[in-house]
């Protein structure tokens, strides 16, 4: 039986089409990105991960076409976030040796010397997965330390991925954000560096250049659809956890296309909707969700908007979606078991869940439906969804693609 009502939208009360050159999305601009993505593009193995076409789908639902941009082919790593990770890191260690990134390459910044020149040091953070694992990775290629600490609840598979980086990884009896804060304290009593992928008073530098490696995902699909002929994105889907990601990716749009950028909808899941509910009570400041935040998208599951982020989705982003769990789920099997002619994208929870939102918005006589219209989607209209993740945790994926459940249901 098809799922209704299982997804809450509204669209943004304090929308501006307007982009100023130097609102808040500046340090996202394609300029700034160009340089980051000649660091991510030195870096051993490194290929863009694919953009993937689904036109059968596509055609089924009356729609001009739907693009995939596959994040489970980053690096070997199954998710995204080392692009952010790395060129913080990146960053972090040129300050401390007084040069310039633009003279830095990846093998220069993995270099004996290097490691001779900045002597022992140790990164730390807090995470779901995926974040953790990029650092992790990140400080194993540098030969340094890292410690990760993840919320209650964490995957016992993300969490040997992370150890097998060879960081020291626990979960804690924390929530994603108290765990922020327990990482932040660790690293002051331990003299450690915070590399944490959310944005607060006072800390805002790392987080900033944390979100322009991910803004590099856009920058590659540019050029990919460029390559293949293809015009931009009318509609993109960006899921929302802290909101650097979607902060991100909404900031490189606006930067680069201004007012006649893509409508974008943030979508979070309906236990962590920091953003909508920020969005819905509407006076003006960031609204957080506190608690356990109970959902199967273990990589959304914040209730902190990140300060940086915020101040990007509350100007430019088009609509807010808070959405239940199936549709996450429904996402990932729509993947998993594409139409005849389409190809298979292997995506996690947190992947797919724009994948499921737009199923829901195809759906007649639903509130998605309504959502559809108000963004006037029609056979013109081209979508954009990143799927950010892949299997990250293979057990789960596979009992809710193969076996069809989800931990809530159960
Ligand atoms: C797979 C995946 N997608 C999306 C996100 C959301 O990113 P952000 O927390 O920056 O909103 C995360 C965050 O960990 C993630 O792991």
């Amino acid at each position: 039986m098809p799922l209704t009502n299982s997804m809450e939208w509204m669209m943004n009360p304090r929308f501006e089409q307007q982009v100023s050159e130097d609102g808040p999305a500046a340090f996202l601009h394609p300029e700034r990105i160009e340089a980051v993505n000649r660091l991510v593009s030195s870096m051993e193995g490194y290929v863009p991960t694919p953009l993937v076409n689904l036109p059968a789908l596509a055609g089924f639902w009356g729609l001009g076409a739907i693009y995939v941009k596959d994040e489970s082919k980053r690096f070997g790593l199954n998710a995204f976030k080392v692009l952010g990770g790395i060129h913080a890191v990146a960053n972090v260690i040129c300050r401390r040796l007084g040069v310039g990134m633009n003279d830095m390459t990846f093998q220069q910044l993995i270099s004996e010397e290097t490691r001779e020149k900045l002597g022992d040091l140790l990164f730390v953070t807090a995470t779901d997965g995926n974040h953790g694992r990029g650092i992790a990775w990140a400080a194993r290629q540098l030969g340094q330390r890292a410690v990760v600490f993840m919320p209650k609840g964490s995957s016992a598979r993300r969490l040997e991925m992370i150890q097998r980086e060879g960081a020291e990884a626990s979960i804690t009896e924390m929530n994603y954000d108290d765990a922020v804060r327990h990482a932040r304290e660790y690293a002051q009593a331990h003299d450690g560096i915070v590399v944490q992928d959310t944005a607060w008073e006072g800390y805002e530098e790392i987080p900033a250049w944390i979100m322009q490696g991910y803004a590099v995902m856009m920058e590659e699909i540019s050029g990919q659809l460029k390559e293949l002929g293809k015009l931009p994105p009318t509609h993109v889907f960006l899921q929302a956890g802290v909101g650097s990601f979607a902060g991100a990716i909404q900031g490189y749009l606006a930067a680069k296309w201004g007012e006649h950028r893509p409508q974008t909808v943030v979508v979070e899941p309906d236990q962590a909707d920091c953003y909508f509910r920020t969005a819905s009570i509407d006076d003006g400041m960031p609204h957080a969700v506190t608690g356990d935040m109970a959902t199967i998208m273990a990589g959304l599951a914040c209730g902190e908007p990140n300060l940086l982020g915020w101040k990007i989705l509350r100007k430019y982003t088009r609509a807010f979606v808070s959405c239940a769990d199936p549709l996450a789920a429904r996402g990932m099997r729509i993947l998993a078991a594409p139409m005849a002619g389409d190809p298979v994208v292997v995506s996690g929870e947190s992947g797919a869940v724009g994948m499921g939102v737009l199923a829901e918005m195809m759906q007649q006589n639903t509130n998605g439906e309504r959502l559809a219209k108000a963004l006037q989607m029609n056979a013109e209209s081209r979508i954009l969804i990143i799927s950010t993740e892949g299997d990250t945790d293979p057990d789960q994926y596979r009992r809710i693609v193969w076996e069809g459940a989800y931990p809530s249901q159960e």
